[in-house]
């Protein structure tokens, strides 16, 4: 069955998901007004930065006006840690969401009750666009807790009027048996954990494309083209990008779309997305590839005003909704490996990994130091039916060539034997640092 077969009717879309460009922006502008009014009354740290910079709500007269706006930054979360952020008195706090951070505190989102219902509005409204329907059995695999996947997905699964199945990460074992047995139709999981899944389902003796399951729902980290297209023909689903982060609201800000699977459209309604240069923070024009912005627009605890997401993309016109889409996520401006002069992201060395028969999509990337020099060893595993010691530094040879030929660098490849490169239930660990410091 083709994306076609699984788009929802025009009929069962919410109404600002078929409204005019005019429509969406007079309706942006409005809420626009609302919510720098709601930050700089109510959160000190707003207040400070808007008086610094000279600017008030009050001279917001169209959209543009945005940019005269200070950034909002993962620091200026740490620094309001653990509720100087809220713009609502710590009783009106429904639920507390954390994001991990590897380093030092955890960053905190708020949600009143009425936050709750807009995310759930969205993720249900993302699931209806990845091809989910009312009464579908969905299986959710990301994680249950201060993380923001799971419960979002489960909220948003229960509003869209579907059976949810709340069985968080790990255990893969039981994942496989209780997608069988209950006739998951669709599942929500990272991508590189969907990957074990699919292994397991191997090993099991099982063949994946006789699984119940129709729709994939994968996001959480940065995944390519070719990604999809290896677990969908796997497991004969669809596979659809979900996008979003703890500090806007989690999972729901944006979402693709099954019937053109062309980037993710943005749900404006509630977050106003702009592109600025990662260097200079200048704003960029649609089509321009930079750091992605968001300002909420609707939300009543923690309003967040041109959050720095350091995600990289391109804003393009809206395609299957007036809703703009972004492109698929190209990677963190953190994640970005700069090895001997040449820029890389692990989706560049994901895709040229997924180009070579015989290797499996399970990698990590070490960087090492060579002398004075920085390195890159790309650990990568053969598939089983290919693990002998020659047929994998046959591989190895062919990977290294691929990336050079693409990237124009050249790494260190291990191709290791099935199973070594290690698993996360979650967000896949790509980047392993192991350069001594300088
Ligand atoms: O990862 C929220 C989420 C959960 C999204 C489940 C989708 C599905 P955080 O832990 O705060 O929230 O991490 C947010 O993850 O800034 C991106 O770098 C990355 N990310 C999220 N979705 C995608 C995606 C959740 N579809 C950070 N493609 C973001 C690429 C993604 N990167």
């Amino acid at each position: 069955m083709t994306g076609m077969d699984f788009a929802p009717l025009h009929s069962e879309l919410d109404p600002m998901e078929i409204a005019s460009r005019d429509e969406i922006e007079a309706h942006q502008l409005a809420l626009l007004k609302q919510t720098l009014a709601r930050a700089y009354e109510n959160v000190e740290l707003y207040r400070a930065k808007f008086d610094a910079a000279g600017v008030h709500p009050n001279d917001v007269s169209d959209l543009g006006d945005l940019a005269k706006f200070p950034f909002t930054t993962k620091q200026d979360f740490r620094d309001c840690y653990p509720f100087g952020m809220f713009a609502v008195p710590r009783e009106r706090i429904a639920r507390i969401h954390a994001s991990s951070g590897t380093t030092g505190k955890p960053t905190v989102a708020g949600y009143t009750r009425a936050d709750i219902e807009v995310w759930a509005e969205c993720v249900a409204r993302s699931m209806r666009a990845s091809g989910t329907r009312k009464g579908d059995v969905v299986h959710v695999a990301y994680g249950y807790g201060l993380f923001t996947g799971g419960l979002g997905a489960h909220y948003g699964a229960e509003k869209l009027g579907c059976t949810v199945v709340p069985v968080s990460g790990g255990l893969t074992g039981r994942q496989v048996q209780l997608i069988q047995d209950l006739g998951a139709t669709t599942i929500m999981v990272t991508p590189s954990y969907m990957l074990s899944i699919l292994d397991e389902y191997v090993a099991k003796g099982l063949d994946p494309r006789d699984s119940p399951l129709k729709i994939g729902i994968f996001g959480a980290e940065p995944w390519s083209n070719s990604m999809r297209e290896r677990i969908e023909r796997a497991f004969g689903i669809h596979a659809v990008d979900i996008y979003g982060l703890s500090e806007i609201i989690g999972p729901g800000v944006a979402n693709e779309c099954v019937e053109t699977k062309d980037g993710l459209h943005i749900w404006e309604d509630h977050f106003y997305p702009e592109i600025v240069d990662p260097a200079t923070g200048e704003a960029l024009p649609d089509g321009r590839l930079g750091e992605l912005v968001f300002t909420t627009l609707s939300k009543e605890a923690m309003p967040v005003v041109r959050y720095r997401t350091r995600d990289l993309t391109r804003l393009l016109p809206g395609t299957a909704r007036t809703m703009r889409r972004m492109e698929k996520v190209t990677g963190r401006s953190d994640d970005m490996i700069i090895l001997r002069g040449v820029n890389l992201f692990p989706t560049q060395i994901e895709e040229q990994i997924l180009s070579v028969d015989g290797l499996a999509p399970h990698f990590q990337l070490k960087l090492l130091t060579k002398g004075r020099l920085d390195a890159m060893k790309v650990q990568v595993e053969s598939l089983p039916e290919r693990a002998d010691a020659s047929n994998r530094i046959a591989l190895a040879k062919i990977l290294k060539e691929r990336i050079r030929n693409s990237a124009a660098v050249s790494v260190e490849v291990d191709v290791l034997e099935p199973g070594n490169v290690p698993r996360s239930a979650g967000k896949a660990v790509r980047i392993v640092d192991t350069r001594s410091a300088r």
